[in-house]
């Protein structure tokens, strides 16, 4: 009787489902969505989806994997289809550049798109990680104007944060890497745009060269310590760990990394990186809707992706 209850249950909750996502999509709903490869992983839908839900907006959002080669095309067709805004992410942040018609100035100095919004002309190139970073440490109260920074690694993320940090008034900025060449020239690059000397690149093993009057906000900027390879961490001398007072992980998955368990140990404050990619998509949806989220949305957003963080154990993008 009781399986019998269910299973009618079941059906009408299904139908019912099946109802509410005809109706959803209408002839004036707008698409938005994900450049990317892979995709399938992304959280991107969940966060716009949510958004478009909560403000009752004729907008759906969905994940298109591109083939390799094939941005071009891509951003071609989208503008054929009308589509109105896009997030681009790996491999096609910097690929998918000389296919817009304009890119936003702080987006051309990183070097990297994410958010493509539509035009009369074709696609306008924004970067939001970045300003959602920005969101998502003064919602964390980290400062960063006056501030000492570390930043962990030396690849595209590094350097876009190295240029942050910059523009937001960091007094001194060292790039660790493991190759060292690689830290000594996106500090080049920070101070060139700069007109200042405020970077410099060292060796993530020349701990000794750090000061010792110093604490820093350390930023790690790498993949080391992403799911699946949790028990991996950028450095492993504790030493290093007594230099910091807030750890900033742009990893979130998991959602405590060693790096940030480290900071916790010797007394630091320690953020993942789930709230830069809530404000990135946030920002995105205000490029692309000229609204401005509420508060209220946003935390729901953001209550959303920490139930898939706590549920899922893959890594996302
Ligand atoms: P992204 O564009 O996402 O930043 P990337 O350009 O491949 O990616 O950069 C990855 C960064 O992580 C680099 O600084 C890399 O160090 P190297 O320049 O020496 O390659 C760093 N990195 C990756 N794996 C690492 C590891 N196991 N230990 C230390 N650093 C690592």
């Amino acid at each position: 009787m009781l399986i019998i209850r269910n299973k009618k249950w079941m059906e009408r909750n299904v139908l019912r489902n099946e109802g509410e996502l005809v109706g959803m999509i209408k002839g004036c709903t707008r698409t938005c969505g994900l450049l990317g490869n892979p995709v399938e992983h992304t959280l991107s839908p969940m966060i716009h989806n949510t958004l478009a839900e909560s403000t009752e907006r004729e907008l759906v959002y969905v994940p298109f994997c591109v083939p390799q080669g094939g941005i071009e095309a891509a951003v071609r067709g989208a503008e054929a289809l009308n589509i109105l805004g896009l997030n681009v992410t790996v491999p096609y942040k910097s690929a998918v550049i000389p296919f817009l018609h304009d890119i936003d100035p702080f987006a051309e100095r990183i070097g990297a798109v994410n958010t493509l919004v539509r035009d009369i002309d074709g696609f306008k190139g924004y970067n939001t990680d970045l300003p959602g970073l920005y969101r998502a440490m003064c919602d964390d109260h980290v400062d960063i104007e006056g501030e000492h920074v570390l930043i962990l690694g030396a690849g595209g993320v590094a350097r876009a944060v190295a240029m942050l940090m910059v523009e937001k008034g960091a007094k001194e900025i060292i790039l660790m890497n493991r190759t060292l060449q690689k830290a000594e020239r996106v500090a080049r690059e920070v101070n060139e745009f700069s007109g200042t000397k405020t970077a410099r690149g060292i060796s993530i093993t020349s701990i000794g060269e750090l000061s010792d009057k110093q604490s820093y906000l350390a930023i790690q900027a790498t993949s080391v310590g992403m799911y699946p390879n949790i028990d991996e961490v950028i450095i492993e001398d504790d030493t290093f760990y007594d230099k910091v007072h807030v750890g900033y992980d742009l990893i979130f998955n998991p959602s405590s990394t060693r790096f940030m368990e480290k900071v916790q140990e010797k007394g630091g404050r320690a953020y993942n990186g789930l709230k830069m990619l809530l404000y990135q998509g946030i920002l995105a949806y205000e490029l692309w809707t000229g609204e401005e989220v509420s508060a209220q949305n946003i935390n729901k957003v953001y209550k959303r992706l920490l139930e898939v963080q706590k549920n899922e154990t893959k890594d996302a993008i």
